[in-house]
């Protein structure tokens, strides 16, 4: 297992492109495979969750070219996937798996979907019960977690659905299944998730409203295949945008960003931080807002963070929790609870490793608070555990740019699922990093 030690100081200066983001990646390569001709996929994640639900969808019978960043997937419309000879299998990734569970719940075959020790520990009664309330066959292990058994229905009807929770993956694959049903599937949120689903059903011609926070979809309509330019991942960014607000000296320019406005929260939230931070370049890729981010050393204030504010940040709290460290003043994070629910129990991951590094943490009824320490604090030693979590793993190694000694991460490997560019960009931009395995 990989390990990365950082022993002194970094500061970070230099421009770089952010590969492409993967909850749009992964809905281009569905909306590509269920489209009646073909689609083009131009910067797509290369990371280890999105190659697999591109590897589902070949074992789904659709056809591809690859050349460099640039994909095509050759879609036979909603009806064309053939029955997997195998299951199905997702790894680490939440969204590929409960996103397909979406779209093959209204196929005439039947699945089953299997991810890796993290995936299997993972709530999927969320998604099981609305699909089964439009009629689809879900069996699930004692636990509620996968391996997910579909047994293909072909007769889905539309539901009117109020979401419990906040979340994308759940609404997205209420979507899915809603482009297989009869009649108009109706999808309400009191706090609106990320909107990529929405926008990219748009994009290729879906009948898709949504008006206040109501999503209305109608169903079995075929759509044509279009050419999809995927913006940079905000979440990738985020940990490189922090690295340069902590460390001393740093000014940092990072190319073709995300900034939809459904995953921009932690702009908001290290705004009022006094983070020195300009978007330049605003513009679109389709329906998705993009821009250039210009990042320079700050002196960071605590902040509070409202339970309203967490769906639009909830990747980022691992890093934004590692800058308000850096920050005068307790920090306070209201309703987040939903981070046990991640790739790891990520409230435990994040106060255990901040622990270690003797940070102290409270933690109750949904609340967190972070003692900040300021923006000359630097770190001594210690030895923190990623809990095999990509985001952990990564918020950690920017912690260890404000370390005096050596900052031993364990098990970085987990990198590749999100962002396998990493360290090669950290070190590009002057970070001293050493990977040991
Ligand atoms: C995602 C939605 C979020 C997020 C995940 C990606 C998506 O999960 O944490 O990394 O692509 O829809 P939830 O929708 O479960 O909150």
């Amino acid at each position: 297992m990989k390990r990365s030690i950082i022993s002194e100081p970094s500061s970070l200066k230099g421009q770089i492109k952010i590969p492409g983001d993967k909850s749009i990646s992964h809905r281009a390569l569905i909306c590509g495979a269920l489209a009646s001709s073909p689609t083009k996929i131009s910067n797509l994640q290369r990371s280890e969750d999105v190659l697999n639900t591109f590897k589902v969808i070949k074992n789904l019978g659709i056809d591809s070219e690859q050349k460099d960043f640039t994909i095509r997937l050759y879609g036979k419309g909603l009806r064309g996937l053939s029955k997997p000879s195998n299951e199905l299998y997702f790894g680490n990734s939440g969204t590929g798996i409960r996103l397909m569970t979406g779209a093959l719940s209204g196929q005439n075959f039947d699945s089953i979907l299997q991810g890796d020790s993290s995936l299997t520990k993972r709530p999927m009664k969320r998604i099981s019960e609305p699909l089964e309330e439009m009629g689809a066959s879900i069996n699930l292990s004692s636990e509620f977690t996968p391996p997910i058994e579909i047994i293909g229905n072909k007769n889905l009807s539309a539901i009117s659905y109020n979401m419990p929770i906040p979340s994308a993956q759940v609404k997205s694959a209420i979507l899915f299944a809603a482009l297989f049903s009869e009649g108009k599937t109706k999808v309400r949120e009191s706090l609106v998730s990320r909107n990529h689903t929405e926008l990219i059903f748009q994009q290729f011609g879906i009948n898709l409203k949504v008006v206040n926070c109501e999503i209305t979809l109608s169903g079995q309509e075929e759509f044509e295949g279009k050419d999809i330019n995927v913006p940079g991942d905000f979440s990738s960014a985020a940990f490189l945008i922090v690295g340069a607000l902590i460390t001393p000296d740093s000014s940092v320019l990072i190319k073709d960003v995300g900034l939809n406005s459904t995953r921009i929260a932690l702009l908001e939230v290290l705004n009022s931080m006094e983070a020195d931070i300009k978007i330049e370049n605003l513009r679109k890729y389709g329906s998705e807002e993009v821009g250039d981010l210009r990042v320079s050393s700050s002196q960071l204030k605590s902040c509070k963070v409202e339970a309203s504010l967490i769906p639009n940040l909830i990747d980022e709290l691992p890093i934004l929790f590692i800058a308000s460290l850096f920050a005068t003043g307790d920090s306070e994070f209201f309703g987040v609870e939903e981070l046990r629910h991640k790739e790891s129990d990520r409230l435990l991951a994040m106060q255990s490793g901040l622990k270690n590094i003797e940070i102290e943490t409270i933690y109750n009824s949904g609340k967190l608070t972070i003692e900040g320490k300021g923006s000359d604090y630097l770190i001594d030693s210690g030895t923190v555990d990623s809990f095999e979590d990509h985001r952990i793993a990564m918020a950690f190694i920017i912690a260890g740019l404000r370390s005096k000694k050596n900052l031993v991460v364990k098990n970085t490997d987990c990198i590749k699922t999100s962002f396998p560019e990493f360290s090669y960009l950290l070190d590009s931009l002057g970070a001293k990093i050493n990977e040991i395995q």
